[in-house]
């Protein structure tokens, strides 16, 4: 008994020490019910706060404890999955700041509906991380963050979006960047895509930070180097990413101070002058990205590289090299030799015979040389890269032939690019690869003994993306294809027989210009692009395609398809694309696409049978392209299609259209395209289409139009006469016929020069937006473009915007690599 009381009381005072100190299980009420409010402020379509209730907020999930005090110390809601219906979307509501102790808030990946970054943000006093990555914020960052003396982490990057109807793109931006210099315990920066233009002074505000180790500032607009630098305080930088940032200077000195360094990516810009010796001070670097740059000398000065001997990564996609080829092999026969893992010379004016050298850089994992002029065969040298993970050499003239034995040992391989070239690839029937590939790249390549499917293919069953367009092919679709694949390019080629029954996995299937035939019925269900047009398909289009209710894109064109469109493609309510053209459809154009179909962006149903009047379309908000021409199409241009306010182009032309030209078309004012030529129309021409400043190509030819061609602004650029021609009634310029004065002059109004020219000049903004932010974007390290784990995880879902650009990226670099 003597013995027990002490320990009672222990007991007891330790409870009551626990209840003074605040150790409890449940939470504090007053951050409970802020978190309940922040919670109300948000919209959650797949309940991810549904442990979001009870007392004990502590249990929630992403909230975090302190098991000392408990406050609420961490708030980690990142969306991880950057899929729509995983992010939650709304507002920051006021109350969150009652978090008083949270050291941890991570909202990345969630959607704020383009609202400002909250300002009372900067009342966190004890935030350590904040993460708003891809969260779409929008406007200015608010200086009060400067308030967050005891961040450490900070990354508001990709906070863009795509404003369709503007056609620009808007992205986080900085005022000044003053505010950062105050954040004194800040490791990690990363501001990628925040609009730099106004913070002309971010070097010296960034150079106050004394423990910074990493900063990211990627397509930020920094527009410039600034000359110089007092004193370099950056002791403790290791990573300096400044990639697509357009900046038009030499290399200041200044970089090369910063000897911490062991990541420096500055390619994506406009780099030029000599290629500084003073390179040789970073004896720590690690990878050097100078892609796009052009030094002079044509880059002689390059062997200062040669002493970097940690330089493990070399990015010099695009710097013309062209002839100094002998200086590379000289900075290759040093320490580089056994340093380097990973090589970047694609698109560097590389001519002459394949660097037979090359195979002593024994420890290469990744080597790209492809968009040269290199030529002869490939050496066999390269079968010494025993560690090669991707080997790029497309868009290449070489030729010869590649056999097994070169890549015998070559057993790391992941991805082989050997398109665009006149490579044989000799492979027997029989032959085991010792590698197991993710991407095979074989388009325009001659495949041996014969133009067929290599049945090698049989034995790569993690291939995961195959290109073999343009191979000459002439068999059926094998029914052995490696079974994961997701991307499938076939395209040009003359593949006979059926269409296949679809892999579970493929997302992108391209049949486009063979010669398939027979009627589409066997489909599987996660396909997201379907490409058959320019084939020989007969037949309807069967229900079953309407099982892919992922599809965004189906191209059917140029088959001879007929009947009618299936009703039951209704229910594949994601389908961006639907292009049916030069087929032989018949009956009316269902009115369930305009009530359906409502992320439609593209419709083309030209050149077929279709009878009966244009659908009720005007509810498609994203519709960019309406192509209903050489039908059968008869009645009214409806009125409502003028509510199509962000169509591009709008194409009715041969059909037996009649009445008149709605004066609605005059809203549409972002075509640029506009053709109405062959119908039956009448009356006068609207005078709006004077206000369509984007119009670019107009044709209103072969109607029976009349009244006085409507002048003004863009319509004064169309000076070719032929696009009235055939309408006997019109007159005034760009016609010769003068108009009589009994014509009723159809509604000319004075149009106000001032509005069309500032309109012009927001349409050059945009352009100009647009164009230099993805230039600024894809102009970076090729590798880094085209590797697939990068590209997915980036680009795949993020959002519209990301996907826009992913295309844009592809369609691009495509284009460079066949070297247009
Ligand atoms: C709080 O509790 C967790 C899990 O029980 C434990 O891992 C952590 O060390 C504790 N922290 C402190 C400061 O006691
Ligand atoms: C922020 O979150 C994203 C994921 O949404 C992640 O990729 C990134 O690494 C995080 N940033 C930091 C600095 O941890
Ligand atoms: C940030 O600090 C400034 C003073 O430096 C103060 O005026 C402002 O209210 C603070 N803002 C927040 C959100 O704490
Ligand atoms: C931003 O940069 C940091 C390094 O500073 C990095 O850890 C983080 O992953 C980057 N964020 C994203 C979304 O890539
Ligand atoms: C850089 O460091 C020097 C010396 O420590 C100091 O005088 C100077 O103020 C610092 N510069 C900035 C921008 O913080
Ligand atoms: C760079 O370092 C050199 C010495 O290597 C020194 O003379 C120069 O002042 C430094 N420049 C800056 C901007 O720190
Ligand atoms: C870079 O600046 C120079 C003038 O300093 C100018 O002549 C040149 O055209 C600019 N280059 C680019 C790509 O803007
Ligand atoms: C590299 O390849 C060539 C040709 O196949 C061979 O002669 C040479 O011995 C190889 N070198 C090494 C280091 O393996
Ligand atoms: C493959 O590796 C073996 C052993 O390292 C070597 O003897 C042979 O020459 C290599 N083959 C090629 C084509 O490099
Ligand atoms: C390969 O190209 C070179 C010149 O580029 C030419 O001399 C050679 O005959 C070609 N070889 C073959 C097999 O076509
Ligand atoms: C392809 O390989 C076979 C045997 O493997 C050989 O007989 C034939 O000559 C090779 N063809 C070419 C063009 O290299
Ligand atoms: C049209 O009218 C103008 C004056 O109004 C006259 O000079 C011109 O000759 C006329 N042209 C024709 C083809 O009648």
């Amino acid at each position: 008994m003597g013995g027990r009381t002490p320990l009672l009381v222990l007991t007891f005072s330790l409870a009551v020490l626990s209840i003074k100190l605040g150790i409890s299980h449940g939470c504090r009420e007053t951050e409970r019910k802020a978190l309940i409010d922040f919670k109300r402020g948000l919209h959650d379509p797949s309940n991810r706060l549904s442990s979001w209730v009870g007392e004990d907020c502590c249990a929630w999930e992403g909230v975090g404890c302190s098991n000392i005090s408990g406050h609420v110390i961490k708030l980690d809601l990142r969306n991880s999955r950057r899929m729509d219906p995983w992010a939650l979307r709304g507002d920051i509501t006021p109350s969150l700041p009652s978090l008083q102790q949270l050291n941890r808030l991570d909202l990345s990946g969630n959607y704020f509906m383009h609202k400002p970054i909250p300002k009372f943000l900067g009342a966190f006093r004890r935030l350590t991380y904040l993460n708003l990555s891809g969260a779409g914020f929008m406007g200015r960052v608010p200086a009060q963050l400067g308030n967050l003396s005891t961040l450490q982490h900070l990354d508001l990057s990709y906070n863009c979006y795509w404003d369709d109807e503007g056609g620009g793109s808007f992205c986080l931006s900085l005022e000044n960047s003053g505010w950062i210099s105050l954040l004194t315990s800040l490791r990690h920066l990363n501001m990628t895509w925040v609009s730099f233009t106004n913070a002309a002074n971010w070097l010296q505000d960034l150079n106050a930070l004394p423990h910074v180790q990493e900063i990211e500032l990627i397509s930020c607009d920094l527009g410039t180097f600034p000359r110089s630098l007092s004193h370099v305080n950056f002791t403790s930088l290791t990573t300096l990413d400044l990639r697509g940032n357009y900046i038009n200077s030499t290399i200041p000195d200044w970089v090369f101070n910063i000897t911490s360094l062991e990541f420096l990516y500055l390619g994506g810009n406009d780099l030029h002058g000599f290629f500084p010796d003073s390179v040789t001070k970073l004896t720590s670097l690690k990878a050097l990205d100078l892609s796009g740059s052009v030094f002079q000398d044509g880059f002689m000065q390059v062997t200062h590289i040669s002493n970097l001997c940690k330089l493990q990564i070399l990015c010099l996609s695009s710097v013309p090299i062209n002839d100094v080829l002998a200086n590379l092999e000289m900075v290759f026969s040093g320490c580089l030799r056994n340093s380097m893992e990973e090589l970047d010379l694609s698109g560097t004016q590389l001519s002459g015979s394949f660097p037979d050298w090359l195979g002593n850089i024994k420890n290469l994992k990744s080597l790209d040389l492809s968009s040269n002029s290199l030529c002869g065969s490939v050496p066999a040298s390269i079968g010494n890269l025993s560690l090669l993970q991707h080997l790029s050499l497309g868009s290449n003239d070489l030729n010869g032939t590649i056999s097994k034995d070169d890549l015998a040992n070559l057993s790391s391989l992941k991805s082989l690019d050997i398109s665009y070239n006149s490579i044989y690839l000799n492979k027997s029937d029989d032959w085991i690869p010792p590698f197991q590939l993710n991407g095979l790249y074989m388009g325009f390549c001659q495949i041996l003994p014969k133009p067929h499917f290599p049945k090698w293919l049989r034995t790569q069953p993690t291939l995961d993306e195959l290109y073999l367009s343009n191979a000459g092919i002439k068999e059926a679709f094998p029914n052995w294809l490696p079974s994961g694949l997701r991307y499938l390019y076939l395209s040009d080629n003359k593949i006979t027989g059926e269409v296949p029954q679809f892999f579970p996995k493929l997302k992108y299937l391209y049949l486009s210009n063979n010669s398939f035939s027979g009627n589409l019925s066997k489909t599987s269900s996660n396909l997201l692009l379907l490409d058959l047009s320019s084939n020989k398909l007969v037949g309807g289009v069967p229900d079953s395609l309407c099982n892919l209710q992922m599809l965004e894109s189906l191209h059917l064109s140029h088959n001879n398809l007929s009947g009618q469109i299936p009703h039951c493609l209704k229910s594949c309510t994601e389908l961006a694309t639907l292009d049916l053209g030069h087929n032989n459809f018949i009956g009316n154009i269902p009115t369930w696409i305009g009530e359906s179909l409502l992320y439609l962006k593209t419709l083309s149903l030209r050149s077929n049978a279709f009878t009966g009047s244009i659908p009720q379309l005007s509810s498609l908000p994203s519709l960019r392209i309406l192509d209903l021409s050489n039908n059968n199409l008869s009645g009214n241009i409806p009125e409502e299609l003028g509510n199509l306010h962000g169509l591009r182009s709008l194409n009715l032309s041969k059909n037996y259209l009649i009445g008149q030209i709605p004066w609605s078309i005059g809203r549409m004012k972002q075509l640029e395209v506009l053709d109405l030529s062959r119908n039956n129309l009448s009356g006068a021409i609207p005078s709006d289409l004077a206000a369509l400043n984007f119009l670019n190509h107009l044709n209103l030819s072969y109607n029976n139009l009349s009244g006085r061609i409507p002048n003004g602004n863009q319509l004064q650029t169309f000076t070719d006469s032929s696009i009235y021609a055939g309408n006997p009634n019109l007159c005034g310029p760009p016609l010769t016929k003068n108009c009589t004065l009994n014509i009723a002059k159809a509604g000319e109004e004075e149009q106000n020069e001032d509005s069309s020219k500032s309109r012009m000049e927001t349409l050059w903004l945009y352009t100009s937006i647009t164009l230099g932010f993805i230039i600024g974007f894809w102009a970076i390290c090729g590798s880094l473009l085209l590797q697939q784990t990068w590209r997915t995880s980036y680009f795949r879902a993020i959002d519209n915007m990301f996907d826009k650009l992913y295309v844009m990226m592809v369609v691009t670099v495509a284009k460079y690599k066949r070297k247009l």
